[in-house]
């Protein structure tokens, strides 16, 4: 598969940097929107001195051409076009071939994609038997990232990363099942039986029907909601080098098959403060809300550094703004809840705390703004899609931007397995002490 040629960085300044007698010249190299940073990569070999910065706060891993993102300003662009006009004009196989290939497709372009995706939707029937292992309360998470590692059992003729033939039927492969894979899940959390994929249906109609048709009767699929899902999942397709993307990438960096990759992605995605935020961001509205919607308690609970307690939904390593993804997902929130007549106490208490929280000067000094999960659980909700499901909604969007990221850093010469370093500090040397001597 070939991605859109984008511009490599260019070496726009020097620094120097001076360790003891050794004066160092660092290339300054500049990407496409003027941000730059310090190539580093000769530092150890000459100076025998690493960096050192523990969460990457501060650390480029790769030059990438897919999404451009200014936490300062709020601005999130899929390969230069703004989010705002893509949640506005396309579906999520128009965005994720965007994500993929780099341009726009044509018509014919976008119809063998689409079609090649949806000739991939069902899975394996001897797979369905896995779901049967899994305890019923199994979070759907687990399973989702254990079927698709599973993936690589069943297609073991698409493994290479190297064969661009493979690597695109297991795009497609993903692509399709990963809403079938998802939905089973979920199926399986309430006892009922799993629904084949209709493929006449586009992708979020197609999911929405895996997850709430049943074979007893028919299952209307409300326009309204299909196009609800589909920004939702636009709006997570990437973000650049977070958490999840690195570890696809940091995987894939050692040459291990698609499959393998993405399931990593799902296992880091999961935790609650990444992925995972939206599933606890809901369940502290709930909290709140149970405890009679009290929010300043809880913003003050937030605040308190004695109390381990922290606004979920709130705050981005990234983003010193407001979330431009907040900001589209909001206003759907409140489309949807208006067209629905719902009077969702949650969004109530939302806006409360968002209210309350921007005018605190705690979250002011720290720009802590309400970030994609805050809104987004309210908006799963009134679709009906239960809370523990939230997460694995996230990774279906997150997916054409893993796909993205692994297929760009498999295309870059300069390709290298990740491999960071450390500064040690355990003990020095010691003697071994025998079993009998150690109190
Ligand atoms: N509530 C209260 N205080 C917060 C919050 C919060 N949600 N987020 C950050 N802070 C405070 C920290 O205590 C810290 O204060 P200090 O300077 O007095 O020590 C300061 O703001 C900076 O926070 P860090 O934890 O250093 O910021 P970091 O970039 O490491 O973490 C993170 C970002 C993990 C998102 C954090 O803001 C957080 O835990 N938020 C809640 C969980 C969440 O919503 N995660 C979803 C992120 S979006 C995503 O993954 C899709």
């Amino acid at each position: 598969m070939s991605t859109a040629t984008s511009r490599t960085a260019e070496q726009t300044d020097t620094a120097k940097l001076s360790i003891g007698d050794t004066v160092l010249e660092l290339p300054v190299i500049t990407g496409t929107e003027n941000e730059s940073a310090l190539d580093i990569s000769k530092l150890r070999a000459k100076t025998g001195v690493i960096t050192l910065d523990e969460g990457f706060v501060n650390t480029g891993s790769t030059t990438s051409a897919i999404t451009f993102l200014n936490g300062e300003e709020g601005i999130l662009r899929y390969r230069g076009y703004p989010i705002e006009t893509i949640a506005q004009n396309c579906d999520f196989i128009e965005m994720s071939y965007l994500l993929l290939y780099g341009e726009l497709p044509t018509a014919s372009e976008l119809r063998t994609f689409r079609e090649g995706i949806r000739q991939h939707t069902m899975i394996h029937e001897e797979m369905k038997s896995f779901y049967n292992g899994f305890p019923r309360d199994a979070h759907p998470m687990a399973i989702l990232s254990s079927v698709v590692g599973a993936l690589s059992t069943f297609y073991q003729d698409s493994l290479d990363p190297n064969d661009p033939e493979q690597v695109t039927i297991s795009i497609y492969r993903l692509l399709a099942k990963l809403p079938t894979i998802a939905a089973y899940s979920y199926k399986k959390s309430i006892g009922q039986p799993f629904m084949y994929p209709r493929n006449d249906l586009d992708y979020t109609s197609n999911f929405l029907h895996l997850m709430f048709a049943t074979p007893a009767g028919p299952y209307e699929i409300d326009p309204d909601f299909a196009e609800a899902l589909n920004l939702l999942l636009i709006v997570h397709a990437d973000h650049e080098q977070n958490c999840s993307t690195s570890t696809v990438r940091m995987v894939g960096s050692s040459d291990a098959n698609l499959f393998a990759c993405i399931s990593a992605g799902i296992s880091a995605l999961w935790g609650p403060l990444h992925g995972g935020a939206n599933e606890a961001c809901v369940n502290m509205l709930q909290q709140i809300a149970d405890d009679g919607g009290d929010v300043d308690k809880y913003v003050n609970m937030a605040k308190d550094k004695t109390n381990g307690f922290r606004l979920m939904g709130f705050g981005h390593r990234v983003y010193k703004n407001y979330d431009p993804r907040a900001l589209i997902i909001k206003k759907a929130c409140d489309k949807l809840l208006a067209k629905l007549q719902l009077d969702d106490p949650l969004f109530e208490v939302a806006q409360k705390l968002e209210e309350v929280a921007l005018r605190d000067p705690y979250f002011v000094e720290r720009k802590l703004y309400p970030n994609v999960d805050f809104y987004s659980g309210v908006i799963y909700r009134a679709l009906g899609i239960p809370v523990q499901m939230f997460t694995v909604l996230f990774a279906i969007g997150r997916l054409p931007g893993w796909l993205a990221h692994w297929v760009e850093m498999h295309n870059s010469p300069s390709k290298r397995i990740g491999r960071p370093r450390q500064i040690y500090v355990g003990p020095t040397e010691r003697e071994w002490t025998p079993i009998e001597s150690r109190s």
